[in-house]
């Protein structure tokens, strides 16, 4: 008999995920739902979910222990956000207006916009203002169902600013009840002081940057744009081999805005994901797919930058490339903290199942993190972190409704619709 303080009864539906991590191909489908169920918890982990009926076969619930009556409602596991660029200062919108002009992301960055904006307020904003403001966007994911997310520095470009937005990464995982997973990005764009000799930027990430991001254990992760813009491949390889020498594991943005050669970089240094993915073709699906390399889309961005085309993720589930799923918040084209309309736009510009994009954006996108031991669906063990939706699965797709009606997150109600 386990003990319980926790306890989610009554619902609808309770769609699990459970199983091995990562799905790919047809199992991506697979979201193990469960009717007549229960799940519960003590302190914070999940102790038993399965039939109501059995309960007291497995669990002693507490006296006094918290109930959830789900009543007409679906319990999800809470959602895993693997892509983000939550912590930046300053405002982008004037570039906004200029994309709905026409300008395009590259023409604006190619003008000294985009990124290098972000970076010269982010550089002149202390610990505590990236903090507060960053606070404020995980609010707004955690009240669409994130519990855990990925959180990547890149917008200081120098040693101390990218430890700085580090820190504040760190330290919004130990206040905000959002888990939040640290990437270091200092290879996100050439700064301007650097413009003329590139190479030297490159050997500040791998020698003075890595290094003392390692030292002071600020990051899981090391991430590398690579792109016609960004860095080239064989820079993104140095980077992400001095990176993995270093203790940090690899991950990639490519194929964002051209086919940029980082798949074969992700392939090469053993990346757990390869994100964007916009113009990967059938070979680089195929690469991934033997590689075992998560494929992390981020349906939103293509969206909001009008590139006028999606990743091709119907090719890569086919050929059996695990499939994840990002907001990819950021102050450029990252203009929705949901994961429910990542997922909407996977239905609607990427082919994809309801039933893939959940697995997307929990199970899979858990993995991508090397988080699937912990999160990423409701299983005994993992964490009791969960949304409940009212209504059935399809709420999810319908933008702009208030389908979340609770998160919680390690045991506790963090966020209820009023
Ligand atoms: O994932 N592509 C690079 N990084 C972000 C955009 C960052 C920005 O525009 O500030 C992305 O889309
Ligand atoms: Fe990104």
């Amino acid at each position: 008999m386990r003990p319980a303080d926790f306890l989610i009864e009554h619902a609808d539906l309770i769609v699990t995920c459970a199983g091995s991590a990562p799905r790919c191909g047809d199992a991506q489908r697979e979201i193990s739902a469960l009717e007549q169920a229960v799940v519960a918890a003590h302190q914070g982990r999940i102790v038993y979910v399965g039939s109501a009926r059995a309960l007291r076969d497995h669990v002693e619930v507490a006296r006094g222990a918290t109930r959830i009556d789900a009543r007409g409602c679906t319990v999800l596991p809470g959602f895993v956000d693997p892509h983000t660029h939550v912590v930046f200062a300053g405002d982008r919108r004037p570039e906004l207006r200029r994309r709905l002009a026409g300008a395009t992301y590259g023409e604006i960055a190619a003008a000294g916009g985009g990124i290098l904006t972000t970076v010269a307020a982010t550089r002149a904003a202390s610990e505590d203002d990236l903090v507060a403001s960053a606070r404020v966007r995980l609010d707004e994911m955690l009240a669409c169902g994130t519990t855990t997310c990925e959180a990547k520095s890149g917008y200081g470009l120098t040693t101390e600013s990218e430890l700085r937005q580090l820190r504040a990464i760190n330290r919004l995982g130990a206040e905000h009840p959002v888990d939040v997973v640290p990437t270091f990005l200092g290879a996100h764009d050439v700064p301007e002081e650097y413009q003329s000799r590139p190479d030297d930027y490159v050997a500040l990430v791998i020698h003075e940057m890595i290094p003392q991001v390692a030292d002071e254990a600020l990051a899981e992760w090391c991430d590398v744009f690579c792109e016609r813009s960004a860095f080239t491949p064989q820079e993104s390889v140095a980077i992400l081999t001095a990176a993995s020498a270093a203790g940090l594991k690899p991950r990639i943005h490519t194929d964002e805005l051209s086919a940029s050669g980082g798949v074969d970089v992700a392939v090469k240094v053993g990346a757990r994901s390869a994100d964007h993915l916009v113009f990967v073709d059938e070979q680089g699906a195929d690469a991934l797919a033997a590689a075992n390399v998560c494929a992390v889309l981020l349906p939103a961005a293509a969206f909001y930058l009008k590139l006028g085309r999606f990743a091709p993720a119907r090719l890569l589930i086919d050929r059996g490339v695990p499939v994840a799923l990002g907001s990819d918040v950021n102050p450029g084209g990252g203009l929705s903290p949901s994961m429910p309309f990542a997922m909407t736009l996977a239905c609607f510009a990427m082919q994809m199942t309801l039933e893939e994009a959940l697995v997307a954006a929990t199970l899979n996108a858990a993995w991508s993190l090397d988080r699937a031991d912990t999160v990423g669906s409701l299983e005994a063990g993992k964490l009791m972190d969960a949304v409940v939706i009212t209504g059935d699965l399809a709420e999810l797709i319908r933008v702009g409704s208030t389908q979340v009606r609770m998160v919680i997150k390690s045991g506790k109600a963090v966020f209820w619709a009023q």
